[in-house]
């Protein structure tokens, strides 16, 4: 019998790409996505796959418990949960909505799964929860230090899941990724917000001294991940998953400007964000060796395939500026 996965928040940047890796590699699978089309969510990025007879489209409030409950009057035998509020700057300026749907919408996610019973529910996470790591790496073990609201209310619903786990056995599985990076993703993120600035011929601006360290991974080497985890990774256990190839932001800004064929000139620094973690970087021999994850695609072929992807989809751009336009 062909499975129903209930992805949450597939019309963001990542769980759009889901999706689409799960339609295109599974012939008899179901596919619902739960999404309440926050600013970051964006219908473009499914526009091909919607008449697909295998996906169904819900508009729901995660942090609704009327409409979660909703979710559940239906079959579903797995849950891949992404929706989250997902920007630090915008958490510095209001965390409300941050404890809102990645606190309070995990919650209520987790209690309507729980009571329908599902065979695995795979929780998107950050490495960001871990905090900056000055050297080293952190593994899975490393205590949870997040440095900022966004980090602090992924690192709460994380622990709500585990303590699922704990007390009543809920078969939730907890993924850790480093920065991805891709097509279609909302332009408040540095890559595409960087070449949306160069499109328009102004300046890039680049937080404190730019050496903050980065582990960019591609956002379909994050869906394999994702898809092995859901289906081989054990219940109660969490997964990190990294390039392993932190880079200074200032380098990544620089190879686009390079790409883009634009001077190094147009680099501007601006006052570092408060509370700026200085690096991130991620042991992730653990879905190595288990699970045979390693990434498939080097950043620099990625970032010019994403650079490229981004210059040629005008149609994009202009679906983020009619939903800002909407919205005020
Ligand atoms: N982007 C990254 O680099 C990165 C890295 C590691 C982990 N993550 C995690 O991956 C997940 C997805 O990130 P993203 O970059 O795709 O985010 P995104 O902002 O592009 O997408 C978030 C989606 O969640 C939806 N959403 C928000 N609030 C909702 C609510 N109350 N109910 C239903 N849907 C809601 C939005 O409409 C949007 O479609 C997040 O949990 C994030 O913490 C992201």
């Amino acid at each position: 019998m062909s499975q129903t996965v209930l992805i949450t928040g597939g019309a963001g940047f990542i769980g759009s790409h889901y999706i689409r890796f799960l339609l295109n590699t599974y012939h008899d699978v179901k596919v619902m996505n739960a999404d309440a089309l926050t600013y970051s969510g964006n219908l473009y990025h499914l526009r091909d796959i919607e008449k697909d007879h295998r996906y169904q489209f819900l508009h729901v409030d995660l942090a609704e418990k009327e409409q979660v409950k909703k979710i559940f009057s239906r079959r579903i035998d797995q849950v891949v949960h992404f929706a989250a509020e997902s920007h630090v700057d915008r958490s510095i300026q209001n965390a409300e909505p941050f404890i809102r749907t990645n606190i309070a919408g995990t919650h209520l996610l987790i209690e309507a799964a729980k009571r329908t019973g599902i065979g695995k529910f795979v929780h998107i996470s950050t490495d960001e929860v871990y905090g900056s790591i000055v050297t080293g790496q952190a593994d899975e073990q490393t205590a949870l230090a997040p440095g900022n609201p966004y980090s602090a209310s992924k690192a709460a619903s994380d622990l709500l899941c585990l303590s699922f786990y704990n007390t009543y056995q809920f078969p939730v599985v907890i993924i850790r990724c480093t920065n991805n990076y891709g097509p279609c993703q909302y332009p408040e993120k540095l890559i595409p917000h960087l070449i949306r600035r160069l499109m328009d011929g102004q300046p890039v601006p680049i937080y404190g001294d730019g050496k903050q360290e980065r582990d960019w991974l591609h956002v379909r080497d994050h869906c394999h991940a994702i898809d092995l985890v859901r289906i081989h990774g054990r219940p109660g256990e969490i997964y990190n998953i990294s390039a392993g190839q932190p880079m200074a932001n200032i380098h990544v800004a620089k190879q686009i400007l390079d790409l883009m064929g634009k001077p190094t000139s147009l680099i501007e620094y601006i006052s570092d964000r408060p509370g700026h973690d200085v690096r991130y970087a991620l042991d992730s021999s653990k879905i190595r060796a288990e699970l045979g994850w390693a990434p498939a695609i080097p950043f620099e072929q990625g970032l010019e395939q994403t650079v490229e992807w981004y210059l040629q989809h005008p149609d994009w751009w202009a679906s983020i500026e009619q939903s800002r336009a909407e919205r005020g």
